[in-house]
């Protein structure tokens, strides 16, 4: 399908499908005009991870506030929206119906249209606000919810060659930090200690099936629980940061290997990587290696689009506009959702 990339837009986002109240205004699919983001961090950070019930309450007291404030920053008057994108899931059902319901009040209000968005085309995206995208492409997106591996032939088209079979690459940093003795969110706490740690401990890779582009994360988190109560049980202090490093090395491997595979076996023109994991030092720094030595360009997003955000929202909610995706007020939350229908 082609469609008018030329087209001038302004869009509205809005992204509440986690922890983060998100408004964003963006022109033309790529210009920034604002970008606000109330995180919810500190709040869910006592409790260890995010509580749904209470990221849905803030959501709803912020998210005033936060469109009202993207609306100001942007410069722009309401008259001159031409729709309001919304993320439509996957996401915490409770948490995304606020963003859904604010983003058709306002459609209403300003009888202007209103445009569903998958939050992982939101992820990819993020990538356009800062170089155009180049088909076909292949995309990692990693963070604490999803790790997927997606094929695009051109925009707005979305298939899925590789996905978690359990837990997400974000969920297995967080979950082995907690183990470590870490606080939430655990990502970048294993960041940061793995780079005072030796990879001494021969953690394993789950390859999977030859050729297969899956990943599957539970196996490695045993082994670095099981690893932690073997020491503990010899008497033997736990070394975390060499744990973090050898943690942090067995995901970096089975990523990177699995995107470059992914992009040769699809003959990408362009390898994308985003999400809340891409902040990882390691695994940017090996993806480029590894995207150089087989000569594909490599994509990050600064690390402000790569954790949520609504200008990804907007950004991806602007090619849904002009392909022609519209909802009307029977919209609803998704708290899964197929990429592959967007
Ligand atoms: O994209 P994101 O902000 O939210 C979701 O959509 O899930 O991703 C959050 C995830 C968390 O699991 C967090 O631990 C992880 O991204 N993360 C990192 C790093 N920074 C954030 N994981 C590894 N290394 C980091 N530096
Ligand atoms: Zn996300």
């Amino acid at each position: 399908m082609s469609i008018d990339l030329d087209r001038k837009t302004m869009i509205l986002a809005i992204e509440t499908s986690c922890d983060e109240t998100a408004a964003a205004v963006v022109e033309n699919g790529t210009i920034v005009r604002s970008n606000i983001v109330a995180s919810q961090m500190d709040i869910h950070k006592r409790f260890g991870g995010v509580v749904p019930e209470v990221a849905s309450r803030h959501h709803v007291e912020q998210i005033t506030v936060v469109c009202e404030e993207a609306i100001r920053e942007s410069g722009i008057g309401w008259e001159e929206l031409d729709a309001v994108a919304v993320t439509q899931g996957p996401g915490l059902i409770g948490a995304l119906l606020v963003g859904v319901n604010c983003a058709k009040a306002l459609a209403y209000a300003h009888g202007i249209p209103l445009v569903p968005v998958h939050h992982i085309t939101g992820h990819i995206y993020a990538n356009r606000l800062v170089t155009e995208l180049q088909f076909p492409l292949i995309a990692l997106v990693v963070s604490g919810g999803h790790t997927e591996l997606v094929y695009m032939k051109e925009h707005g088209n979305y298939h899925v060659v590789g996905t978690t079979r359990d837990d997400a690459a974000g969920e297995a940093f967080d979950k082995v930090a907690r183990t470590l003795g870490l606080p939430y969110p655990g990502g970048p706490e294993i960041d940061r200690l793995a780079r005072r740690g030796n990879t001494a401990i021969d953690f394993p890779r789950a390859w999977l099936e030859e050729g297969s582009l899956d990943f599957s994360f539970s196996g490695l988190k045993s082994a670095v629980i099981n690893y932690i109560h073997n020491e503990r049980q010899r008497g033997r202090e736990v070394n975390r940061a060499d744990a973090a490093a050898s943690f942090q090395a067995s995901v970096s491997e089975v990523l990177v290997k699995k995107t470059i595979a992914a992009a040769e076996r699809y003959s990408a023109r362009q390898v994308l990587v985003a999400g809340g994991v891409s902040a990882n030092r390691q695994i940017r720094e090996e993806m480029a290696l590894a995207a150089e030595s087989a000569g594909l360009p490599l994509v990050i997003p600064p690390l402000k689009y790569c954790t949520d955000n609504a200008a990804m929202i907007a950004a991806a909610g602007t090619i849904g506009f002009l392909k022609g995706r519209r909802a009307d007020l029977s919209l609803n939350g998704s708290a899964s959702l197929s990429i592959e229908d967007f």
